[in-house]
């Protein structure tokens, strides 16, 4: 894990492997950003014009290399860009310092240490620029030999930003402990499935609920049928690995609302017996991404101390097919009461998301989240990027959508259009699991909104394209799991703890 401290020194002066400074695009060509005035300095004024002849032009996310010249301690100057420059008496946007400080920080891996001379000019600068070298830094390795050289830059002196200033203090806080969930989240859905089943899982969550003093419990395949979870054991019986359902709760004397959070958590998804095509399940590892989010949120939640009762609900289980698995065809008893056909037993995350669902209803919370790998039909209308919100109440989703823009997630509001509804009648149950092709992410929405509780707010967050980055690393953005929703569910606590919302 990268370590962070924030230095009064001069980037000039600090020991170390390289100096991060940041260019802007200007409009007469590359301008040096404020934060690198010291190195300018040792440039002699000249470090502009040194990018411009090396062909720099201060773009997004362009990483120029330099040797440093004398009176600067660190032996390399790296140059980051982070776009046009902001108009007069405004202060860079939080996402360019981001992805700037991801990029300089991940071109840096296998480095011990380096300052970063961003523009910090306030608080909210300095934690986007932690925010974007602890999350930029990270890498995955666990099963790499050591000799590879793929270990993450250790160590990031943040330059220009006061430590004794509270503001700043909190902002550092709140970055580590920030890219630190998000990181746990990446960890997680990185792992290979063949060592993350539903049982390895929950013992991590125990792990880290007995780590940071939060109460859990966990529902194993017994307690599941003795309960009644139609959803959850129909989507398991077909594993070897027996299916959970982890409940993870952060509470405090001092909260006024209560948030449950509910996370997809299927540690494999092959598709079942409608088993998917090679070449749609080499990356179905990520299938427990929204059971990683809700986990990494709730700790968060506990070690930044939110005035905000929050509840994680894990729905775990291994999607496989074999002689015990769920035929299509099958009926389920869910744990509402109401029966589902399973036409597809790919459609397995609606089924394990019901039941959990249903189960946090009956504590009427003030507003249910969920998080899911739901469908590959939200990564063909949004992208790779961007996850889809679809709710039971337009404020509430307007309200996560912008909180999500103001944690830095892209993500866009979908409508959940009750023509869908129709498709998803059954001759011989209440409900099938899979309606008309067409806008089928919307009818993933459209039935899960069937298992909420009466009159609680609710949110469903379809993370299938942003959760898993199969191209090349970008920004802070690496490669492999990504750690989506973390950011969103955090700081929709934080609104919550301060009655900005619901
Ligand atoms: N886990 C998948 C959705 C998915 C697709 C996640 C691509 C990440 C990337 C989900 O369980 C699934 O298989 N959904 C089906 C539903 C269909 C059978 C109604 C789909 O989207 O094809
Ligand atoms: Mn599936
Ligand atoms: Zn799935």
């Amino acid at each position: 894990m990268t370590a962070l401290t924030l230095s009064t020194s001069s980037a000039a002066a600090l020991r170390a492997d390289a100096v991060v400074v940041g260019v802007a695009k200007g409009a007469k060509g590359p301008e040096v950003a404020p934060g690198a005035e010291a190195v300018d300095k040792a440039y002699g004024g000249k470090l502009a014009a040194t990018l411009e002849t090396l062909g720099a032009s201060g773009g997004e996310g362009e990483v120029t290399k330099l040797p440093a010249p004398a009176g600067v301690k660190a032996p390399v100057v790296l140059a980051v860009g982070l776009g046009e420059p902001p108009a007069d008496g405004e202060v860079y946007a939080a996402e360019a310092l981001r992805k700037a400080a991801g990029a300089a920080a991940r071109s840096l891996s296998g480095s011990k240490k380096a300052v970063f001379a961003l523009p910090v000019a306030d608080a909210a600068s300095a934690e986007a620029v932690a925010q974007g070298a602890l999350l930029g830094a990270y890498t995955y390795t666990a099963y790499q030999a050591k000799s590879n050289g793929k270990t993450p830059l250790a160590e990031v002196a943040l330059v220009g930003a006061k430590p004794r200033d509270k503001a700043y203090k909190a902002a550092a806080d709140r970055a580590i402990a920030l890219a630190d969930e998000v990181n746990r989240a990446r960890d997680l859905i990185n792992m290979p499935p063949n060592d993350l089943h539903p049982q390895e899982f929950a013992t991590v969550v125990q792990a880290a609920a007995k780590e940071h003093g939060l109460k859990v419990e966990v529902l194993d395949e017994k307690a599941l049928a003795k309960g009644g979870y139609g959803g959850i054991l129909g989507v398991g019986k077909g594993s070897a690995n027996p299916p959970r359902l982890v409940k993870l709760s952060y509470k405090t004397p001092k909260a006024k609302k209560h948030l449950a959070f509910v996370g997809k958590g299927i540690t494999y998804d092959s598709g079942g017996i409608s088993l998917k095509p090679a070449g749609h399940n080499e990356t179905m590892k990520c299938d427990m991404s929204g059971a990683a989010a809700v986990f990494a949120a709730v700790v968060a939640a506990a070690k930044l101390g939110l005035e905000v009762n929050v509840t994680g609900w894990l729905a775990l289980a291994e999607n496989m097919p074999s002689g015990t698995a769920t035929r299509p065809g099958d009926v389920l008893r869910m744990y509402s009461g109401k029966t589902v056909e399973v036409l597809n037993t790919d459609a397995e995350g609606r089924l394990v998301l019901a039941d959990a669902i249903t189960r946090a209803s009956e504590e009427k919370p003030d507003a249910i989240v969920d998080v899911a790998t739901l469908t590959g039909a939200m990564v063909l209308a949004l992208g790779n990027h961007i996850f889809g919100i679809m709710a039971n109440d337009d404020g509430f989703r307007t309200a996560v959508h912008d909180i999500a823009t103001e944690a830095g997630e892209q993500s866009w509001p979908m409508p959940l259009p009750v023509e869908l509804r129709k498709a998803m009648d059954s001759p011989t149950a209440d409900i099938a699991n899979m309606g008309e092709r067409m806008g089928g992410g919307l009818a993933a929405g459209l039935f899960l909104k069937e298992f909420v509780g009466e009159g609680i707010p609710w949110a469903h967050l379809d993370i299938a394209g942003p959760a898993f980055n199969e191209s090349g690393p970008f920004g802070y953005t690496p490669k492999g799991g990504t750690g989506s929703a973390v950011r969103t569910l955090v700081r929709l606590a934080e609104k919550a703890a301060d009655g900005d919302v619901l």
